[in-house]
């Protein structure tokens, strides 16, 4: 299997796989407000990742690059993110590094959308060195360094010693100029994990929970002998950002993993989350409908947040961060199991 045949295996499978799993936000509840004292014209959806401002709390998170096909998705998204004034990431600019000739299709996010954020992508294997380059090469306003341990170990051809990534990553950030994300890619965070990422520098952890896009699955239907228990591994999106909020009580937090709508937005943001990163749904959109659709989806997804902050009386982001949700089933017992308020 080459790199260039397995990225469009992904975008394929991610494709046919849906988003059917369970991401936990159904049993993060909000308080009804009856007194918010406040408008949907006062809303603001301005939000911070480190040192850097963004109008939206949206991001279009990492997803492709490294083959021919993947420079019209990138383009298209790039657009997307251009019309709506979000920030994307590329994914994974590896295959770049090792063959320049495929730097087009991950420029092609720039090209789309010459002054808006856009986050490079690479895995902890990365040096400090191939970090600035991928920065370099989509003038990246940020970097993610993702963790995708599980993936790795279902894909046949994948790594199997994952030793000193946080060191790995503690050089990267001393070494490039921009903030850097640690990222799961929908397995989830913990405590201890999302701590020690934030004791190293990271800017940001996006905690990239179970119950949306789902790389066991994926990478099992690319197996002759699928590894089955995997399919279901992995911490949901309000387990991984409630263990990493209990490390991260300031913020820092990025929510993913099977985000649908701006009710689940605006949970995960009451949980902790600055930003939100939606993948797959959006590739989804852009390979059915297009361009246009994939923008009016984020522009709904905005103004359903609107809404939903306008019932808890929430003007801004951090005040949404402070609204009050109680946790009911699964999510609460994980809870009182872990010792997380
Ligand atoms: C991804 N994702 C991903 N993440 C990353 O950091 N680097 C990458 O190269 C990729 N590649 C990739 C390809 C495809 C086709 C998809 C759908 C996703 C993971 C992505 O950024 C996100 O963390 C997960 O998909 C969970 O979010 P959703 O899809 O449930 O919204």
């Amino acid at each position: 299997m080459t790199r260039m045949s397995r990225k469009m295996d992904h975008v394929r499978h991610a494709l046919a796989s849906g988003q059917s799993g369970r991401n936990g936000l159904s049993e993060v509840r909000f308080v009804h407000n009856p007194l918010p004292d406040t408008s949907v014209s006062h809303i603001s959806l301005t939000t911070r990742i480190g040192e850097l401002t963004m109008r939206s709390p949206i991001l279009i998170n990492a997803m492709t690059g490294g083959a021919a096909e993947t420079e019209e998705i990138n383009y298209g998204l790039g657009e997307a993110a251009r019309l709506t004034g979000v920030a994307m990431a590329v994914g994974s600019q590896m295959a770049a590094l090792r063959d320049p000739a495929l730097e087009a299709s991950y420029a092609a996010a720039r090209r789309a959308n010459p002054d808006g954020l856009l986050f490079a992508n690479l895995g902890s294997e990365a040096t400090p060195e191939q970090a600035k380059r991928a920065v370099e090469m989509i003038r990246a306003d940020a970097l993610q360094i993702h963790l995708n341990v599980v993936q790795e170990l279902v894909m046949p051809e994948g790594d199997r010693s994952f030793e000193g990534a946080l060191r790995r990553i503690e050089r990267i950030v001393r070494n490039v100029d921009v903030p850097v994300i640690a990222k799961e890619v929908g397995f989830g965070m913990t405590m201890s994990a999302a701590s020690r990422l934030l004791s190293v520098g990271v800017s940001a952890v996006d905690c990239g929970g179970s119950g949306g896009t789902n790389f066991a699955r994926i990478e099992n239907a690319r197996r002759d002998r699928p590894i089955p228990w995997f399919d279901d591994w992995g911490n949901t999106t309000a387990v991984s950002l409630l263990e990493a909020k209990e490390a991260a009580p300031a913020g820092r937090l990025i929510g993913s993993g099977g985000i649908r709508n701006g009710m689940e937005a605006a949970k995960s943001i009451a949980l902790g989350a600055d930003a939100v990163g939606l993948a797959g749904a959006l590739l989804r959109k852009l390979r059915e409908e297009g361009v246009e659709a994939v923008a009016a989806s984020i522009r709904d997804l905005q103004e359903e947040l609107r809404l939903v902050m306008t019932a808890v009386g929430a003007r801004t982001i951090p005040e949404l961060q402070s609204a009050p949700v109680v946790i009911v089933g699964d999510t609460a017992e994980w809870c009182a199991a872990r010792g997380v308020d």
